[in-house]
């Protein structure tokens, strides 16, 4: 199984870039894991012809089993970045990547909160018609206090109730990208 773990910013640092980097070696036995940026990316605009890079980004997702997409929450929502970097893969920009892709969503945030809002926010959108795609149900994994969840040093989660949860929620996607396959 092919699975894409997406920094869901084009942050310099981000500890959403650790969760992914973190789910690639946690469960890279149980699956191949390829960490994603979409930093090099071209902001999204409704005329605009994919570039090289836009067309690499659509072959990485078609090419994938499934997607898990860590957000950051910014003001509510999610990043301006993330946002533009689905929807080069939207029908409206002439792909069709998305339709029926099984699609985790995650998120860290610094407060308490998970970037909740900013995961709702995802879900919506990947559920827009533009986008069709097939999101994993309930599931959450809501880490805040990113501060403190995160070793200082190798950059690992460490946060035992959010570890746990990710378990459970890696073990549902896994099985849930499975019945996709058949
Ligand atoms: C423009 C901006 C808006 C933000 N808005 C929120 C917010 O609405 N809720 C929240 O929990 N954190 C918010 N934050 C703080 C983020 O949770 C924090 O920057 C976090 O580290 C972002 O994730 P990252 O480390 O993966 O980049 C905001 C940060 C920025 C830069």
């Amino acid at each position: 199984m092919k699975l894409l773990a997406i920094v869901g910013t084009n942050a310099d640092f981000s500890f959403n870039r650790l969760l992914c980097q973190f789910i690639a070696k946690r469960f890279g036995d149980k699956a191949e894991i390829e960490v994603a940026e979409i930093g090099d990316l071209p902001a999204f605009y409704k005329e605009g012809q994919a570039d090289a890079r836009v067309t690499a980004w659509r072959e990485k997702v078609d090419q994938a089993d499934g997607l898990i997409i860590a957000t950051p929450e910014y003001d509510h929502a999610i990043p301006a970045a993330l946002k533009s970097a689905l929807e080069w893969l939207g029908s409206h920009a002439g792909s069709k990547v998305m339709a029926y892709k099984p699609v985790c969503v995650v998120g860290v945030s610094l407060g308490g909160q998970g970037a909740s809002r900013a995961q709702e926010d995802a879900r919506e959108i990947l559920l827009a018609p533009d986008m069709t795609a097939n999101v994993l149900p309930g599931n959450e994994l809501l880490i805040g206090r990113a501060y403190s969840s995160f070793d200082k040093e190798s950059g690992d989660l460490v946060d035992e109730a959010s570890i746990a949860q990710l378990d459970k929620v890696m073990e549902a996607f896994f099985a849930f990208v499975d019945q996709a396959k058949k």
